[in-house]
């Protein structure tokens, strides 16, 4: 029988294809790292960390520690503008966008608390399509809102339309419990103005509204004389009642909630205190202007007087734009994560703001931007950005982590074997992400590198146990405990022997699990689809202002075939400079 309840999907080349990642493990060059040399009080935060490396290893290296755990994911991935190959098909570039940023999504869905949300900055070159993926990966009940971010204030005349304004995609975990939690925006001085306080009302300054509604749905009760404090007495004006009834009203003049003029002649209105209104604040609004927000190009120029001696970017976000999804989507000392770091604006925001944060870049500029900007935030020497308005001062630090390599390696015979580069401790650390252990290995236990629950344990070690040394372990593991034991070999028959015992060989054990070797899942080059084979339906994509952060001086376009070919396998979807425009 047909199945009628057709599933609504956006459909792609290669849409099936998922790799199998592997979990890998971070490893901290604490040379890199970097944090200020005191506390400056105790919501110092110091554990934020910087992670190199292609995302979609690194989230997937955060899963056991972070799944469930993060507040807010600010995302500004490349908008697949058409720039980012030497040979643009767009059916190719479209899909192959969607494929990656999907995995990724997946991932970052997973590291999201139940009340935590997602905002990704786009345009129009893939909002659309964007959108559709979001429904698909967090479920169309949890699309949030769509902000119209307004990037540039000035007219640009070389093209038929002026693109001023870019979206920002947002999406909860769970809808409600996002809601539950997200923060009004702060009252802006357009409506600070109209605060005032001619009463010297000792709860601060207020505003006033009407004490009279539209009488078309009162109740009998609203309409009464009221007697002014000048003694003169007052109906409703026409076609309205008063808002409340005559004890209410009665209450609410007795509590001084009631303004009539400084005379006490004036037809009565209602006070409404700057101090509650702050309370509950505003709700955010979907139109953020460049005015309360910033721009494209405050952000280049703020990051080029921070920053006077590295490449210059395009395309940054300036600082009091995360100031706002920070806001409305964290308190301090919750985690943020952006996954496409570029020049760093998130954490450093984040880091402005009391938040712990996590950030992965897999370009260079990790190097030349975000750490040395970072390291000027914890010094207290950036002066731009947001510090002003939050009154930054400096502190904390962040600790800086390179993807470990792939775990398995071929040897010249062809077999799969530990990596040489894993050292005893790596293995340990390792075989826990790959089992689902906590890695916290004992000072004292040697077989104790790890556990799932109280009684639960792993041991790894790459010898080859015998029948004694198993016995000993058994032995001392006792009844009321377990323990997974990954080794090199074992030399016994009867595994059944050891109850409280699994015994597992590496690398066996984990060979089909996962892709190994794999270290960039940018983009493979020799696994795209012949043109002919492409039967992808999508119309152009004729975008011409680039996301990448592209180091416009430093790198100069592959001219040979040769040359961009090379370049091309080099080079991940999202870090290729910018190219010129294709139509
Ligand atoms: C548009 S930029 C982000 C700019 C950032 N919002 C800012 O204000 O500085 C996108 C960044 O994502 C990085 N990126 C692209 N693909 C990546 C990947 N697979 N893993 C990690 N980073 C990646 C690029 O190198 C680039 O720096």
């Amino acid at each position: 029988m047909a199945n009628h309840k057709t599933k609504l999907e956006l459909t792609w080349i290669g849409k099936e294809n998922r790799p199998k990642l592997e979990p890998r493990i971070l490893v901290e060059d604490p040379a890199k790292s970097y944090h200020a040399p005191f506390r400056t009080g105790k919501a110092d935060l110091f554990d934020n960390r910087l992670i190199l490396g292609d995302n979609l290893l690194a989230l997937k290296a955060l899963e056991w520690e972070f799944a469930g755990k993060i507040k807010c994911i600010y995302i500004d991935p490349p908008y697949n503008t058409g720039s980012a190959f030497t040979h643009y098909d767009d059916g190719v570039e479209h899909s192959l966008w969607l494929s990656l940023i999907r995995d990724r999504l997946e991932l970052l869905q997973r590291l999201l608390s139940k009340d935590g949300s997602i905002w990704i900055s786009i345009d129009d070159n893939e909002a659309h399509y964007l959108k559709v993926l979001c429904d698909e990966t967090f479920g169309r009940a949890n699309f949030v809102a769509t902000m119209i971010w307004e990037k540039r204030k000035s007219r640009e005349n070389r093209r038929v339309f002026s693109f001023n304004h870019d979206y920002i995609l947002v999406f909860a975990k769970d809808k409600a419990s996002f809601e539950a939690v997200r923060n009004p925006v702060e009252l802006s001085r357009d409506v600070l103005v109209r605060y005032k306080n001619p009463d010297n009302d000792p709860r601060g300054p207020w505003q006033s509204v009407s004490a009279n509604a539209q009488a078309g749905h009162a109740t009998p009760s609203q309409f009464y004389k009221l007697k002014l404090p000048s003694g003169k007495v007052i109906d409703p004006p026409k076609g309205r009642c008063w808002l409340y009834t005559k004890e209410r009203m009665q209450e609410e003049i007795t509590d001084g909630n009631v303004w009539f003029g400084p005379d006490g002649d004036s037809v009565p209105r209602i006070k409404k205190f700057l101090k509650n209104s702050e309370d509950a604040g505003l709700t955010p609004e979907t139109i953020w202007p460049a005015d309360e927000v910033g721009t494209n190009d405050e952000a280049k120029k703020g990051l080029i007087e921070l920053l006077p001696d590295a490449p210059v970017f395009d395309n940054l976000k300036p600082e009091s734009l995360l100031q706002r999804v920070v806001h409305i989507a964290t308190n301090p000392g919750d985690f943020v994560l952006d996954s496409f770091a570029g020049s760093g604006t998130t954490g450093a925001v984040a880091h402005k703001m009391g938040r712990r944060w996590i950030m992965v870049e897999l370009g260079e500029h990790c190097h030349t931007h975000i750490i040395p900007r970072l390291k000027k935030v914890i010094d207290g020497e950036d002066k731009g950005g947001i510090t002003e308005a939050v009154g930054w001062k400096g502190g904390g630090g962040f600790r800086y982590y390179r993807l470990g390599p792939s775990l398995l390696q071929k040897d010249e015979f062809g077999n799969w074997i530990i990596s040489k580069e894993y050292n005893p401790s790596m293995l340990a650390e390792a075989m826990c992400k790959m089992e689902g252990f906590t890695y916290a290995p004992s000072d004292t236990v040697y077989w104790q590198h790890g556990h799932s629950t109280e009684t639960d344990f792993i041991y790894v070690t790459t010898q080859t146990l015998t029948r004694e040394q198993l016995q000993k372990l058994s032995d001392e593991v006792g009844e009321s405990r377990s323990l997974l034991v990954m080794c090199g070999a074992f030399r016994v028959k009867n595994l059944d022997e050891f109850p409280n015992l699994t015994v597992k060989k590496i690398p066996k054990a984990v060979l089909s699990r996962c892709e190994w070797g794999h270290d960039d899942y940018s983009l493979e080059i020799a696994a795209l689809p012949l043109r002919s084979a492409i039967s992808d339906q999508q119309s152009a994509i004729g975008g011409e202002e680039g996301n990448q952060p592209s180091a416009a001086s430093s790198q100069r376009k592959p001219r040979t075939k040769a040359e961009r070919r090379a370049s091309a396998q080099q080079s991940s979807l999202f870090d290729f400079p910018a190219e010129e425009k294709k139509r």
